[in-house]
């Protein structure tokens, strides 16, 4: 049944939001040097390009498309969504990476920073994810890959909305995984909740910050989940410094 089921990264198509930087960036190669297609969406163009043409350059051929999005915006990701399954059919691997942290405590906490943080970390992706499930659930495969953190699984007081919106989006995604085995649909969700990753010191060959880890152990560990027999189930990767 496995087999029946699955098909190669070749002929997959990879949507990742923010995937323009750092943990995105480095998902981005990662499918891309498996011969996946990859759309990386997010607000800045030059920054998306830039990316594009480096990693296809790397990898000698057009895998890795550009697309300007902000997640906040609904028009925008609504779209994203139709150019993508106009163009290519599907949307194999959704990966919700984008996002961004609003250092404040519960006392100092501003509405504009909450709502900034919870419409980029968490209803962006619901908003996203609502969009291309159906095609998923048609098309009959499908794996939603979301950045959480360990902030997600711990609270820390310098950034209580950040933390909200990653439980947030461990919560969705379980709920997600209930609803796709309820339905039957043959659609893995994965959740990633990594600790401190150096988005810095990137090359292969650089030494991560210390309590930091180097970002290619994102990718491989993504390459790795995806390769899974199609009925596992892998519950919330966290990883981290020791
Ligand atoms: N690095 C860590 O230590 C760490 C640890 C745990 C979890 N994470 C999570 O990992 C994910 C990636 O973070 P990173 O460390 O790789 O940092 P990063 O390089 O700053 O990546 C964040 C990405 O989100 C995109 N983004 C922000 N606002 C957006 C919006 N409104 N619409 C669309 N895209 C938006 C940014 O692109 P644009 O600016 O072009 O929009 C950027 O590419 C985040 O969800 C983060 O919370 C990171």
């Amino acid at each position: 049944m496995n087999n029946l089921n699955t098909k190669p990264l070749s002929d997959q198509v990879a949507l990742i939001t923010g995937g323009g930087t750092g943990i995105g960036r480095a998902f981005t190669e990662a499918l891309a040097g498996s011969g996946a297609t990859v759309v990386i969406a997010s607000r800045r163009e030059d920054v998306l390009r830039e990316t594009a043409e480096r990693i296809n350059s790397k990898v000698g051929s057009s895998s890795v498309f550009p697309y300007c999005c902000d997640i906040r915006n609904r028009a925008e990701v609504a779209n994203l969504v139709n150019d993508v399954f106009e163009r290519w059919r599907s949307i194999d691997v959704l990966i919700n990476n984008s996002g961004l942290a609003v250092p404040e405590t519960v006392e100092a906490i501003i509405d504009e920073s909450w709502d900034k943080v919870m419409e980029t970390n968490l209803r962006g992706p619901m908003y996203l994810l609502r969009l291309v499930l159906p095609h998923m659930i048609a098309n009959n495969f499908g794996d939603v890959v979301n950045v959480s953190s360990q902030a997600g699984k711990h609270g820390y007081a310098d950034v209580p909305s950040y933390c909200a919106s990653k439980f947030g989006l461990i919560g969705y995604a379980e709920a997600l995984r209930d609803h796709v085995r309820k339905v039957g649909a043959n659609i893995r969700v994965f959740n990633f909740c990594p600790g401190l990753v150096d988005v810095e010191n990137t090359d292969p060959c650089e030494v991560p910050r210390p309590g930091f880890i180097h970002v290619s152990n994102m990718a491989r560990t993504l390459i790795y989940a995806l390769s899974l027999d199609r009925e596992v189930v892998l519950e919330d990767i966290s990883l981290y410094a020791k």
